[in-house]
């Protein structure tokens, strides 16, 4: 199969890269070359250089059997390139989101949920309508490719290289031992996908031509899980880190404090029966954690926006650890 993916350097491309690779595949790259993977791109690869918005010239007069994009954020963007290549090539795969859902507090989300709606003043703010610009762009696409189209709303994605830290850090908290801070109740639902079996999926999928839309993440497993391998473990009830300020999600990451915040529980408890009815296969969360250890690495910015790095800094955890000792 001859593929082009939109993106391909930074994290979930890289992975869809190597995975196409692996299967024999033709693999076109199509990015601005700012971002530059810590590793040199594999041998075999095509990389064509330009910008989504508005200097497409390197995709003009070339056909390809499918394309994945793993980089379309605004719905106008996304329309430039999926009209110059509707007619250039067969079958479109659209990296969505989860976040596409109007109410993430339904437990689980299917697919048949509504999605956001976009502001007619959104100005294309993407930290502000992540959610509502994913769904305008996959109807932008399906727009372009009707019934040529899979649609993936992606979970959480984790592994190798992921640049946002969040399940990396957890699993270099496991390995840095001592008392681990850790968010009660113990099964409370946690869900992510290693970005390596979203990768092949998808590559999978476009060379079947897979069509529709499809949450696509892994099940749902207890959050203890996260904290296999630590020797010791202190649960620490939900009410009491709030009250602390503990930030969910940013300083517990994979943390939605769903007891008291149940808005957003939905993200740890999609449905997934469509996806692994379509092939979808997840290895051993203990696969992911091993390799998220050996090649994690620190946050980096995305967009050239530096990210706050995730995670409880030692002496805060420390110190919130005291503080519900002392409170027991
Ligand atoms: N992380 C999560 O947990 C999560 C969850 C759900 C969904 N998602 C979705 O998963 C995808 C993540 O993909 P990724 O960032 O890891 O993919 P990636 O393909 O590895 O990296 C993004 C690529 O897009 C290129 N790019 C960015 N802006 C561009 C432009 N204007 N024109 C041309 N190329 C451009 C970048 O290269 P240059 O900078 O060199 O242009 C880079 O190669 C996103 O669609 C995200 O919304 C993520």
């Amino acid at each position: 199969m001859r593929l082009l993916i939109l993106g391909g350097t930074l994290f979930l491309g890289r992975h869809v890269v190597d995975a196409a690779l692996a299967r024999g595949h033709d693999v076109t790259t199509f990015t601005r070359g700012k971002t530059v993977p810590p590793a040199p791109p594999p041998p075999g690869v095509e990389a064509l250089h330009g910008d989504r918005d508005g200097d497409l010239g390197a995709l003009e007069g070339r056909t390809w059997d499918a394309v994945i994009d793993t980089s379309g954020y605004v719905p106008r963007v996304v329309d430039l390139s999926a009209a110059l290549l509707a007619g250039a090539v067969e079958h479109y795969v659209f990296v969505s989101s989860i976040s596409a859902y109007a109410d993430p507090s339904r437990v689980p989300i299917t697919e048949d949920d509504p999605t956001a709606e976009l502001p007619a003043d959104h100005g294309e703010d993407v930290a502000a309508h992540y959610g509502a610009l994913k769904a305008a762009c996959e109807r932008a696409v399906e727009a372009r490719f009707p019934g040529r189209a899979l649609h993936v709303r992606a979970g959480l994605i984790v592994g190798p290289h992921d640049p946002t830290g969040r399940y990396t850090w957890w699993v270099e908290r496991v390995a840095r031992g001592g008392e681990v801070l850790a968010p009660a109740p113990r099964d409370q639902p946690a869900q992510l996908i290693d970005a390596r079996d979203l990768a092949a999926w998808m590559g999978d999928a476009a060379q079947r031509r897979v069509a529709g839309t499809m949450n696509a993440t892994g099940r749902p497993f207890a959050f203890a899980r996260l904290l296999d391998g630590a020797e010791h473990v202190t649960w620490v009830d939900e009410a009491f880190l709030l009250d602390q300020g503990v930030q969910p999600w940013q300083d517990l990451p994979l943390w939605v404090a769903p007891q008291t915040r149940p808005g957003l529980r939905g993200f740890q408890q999609a449905d997934v029966t469509r996806a692994f009815a379509a092939g979808l296969t997840t290895r051993p969360l203990e696969e992911t954690a091993r390799d998220t250890l050996a090649l994690g690495g620190p946050p980096r910015p995305k967009a050239g926006v530096e990210i706050p790095p995730p995670g409880l800094a030692p002496e805060r955890e420390a110190a919130l650890l005291a503080a519900w000792h002392a409170a027991r």
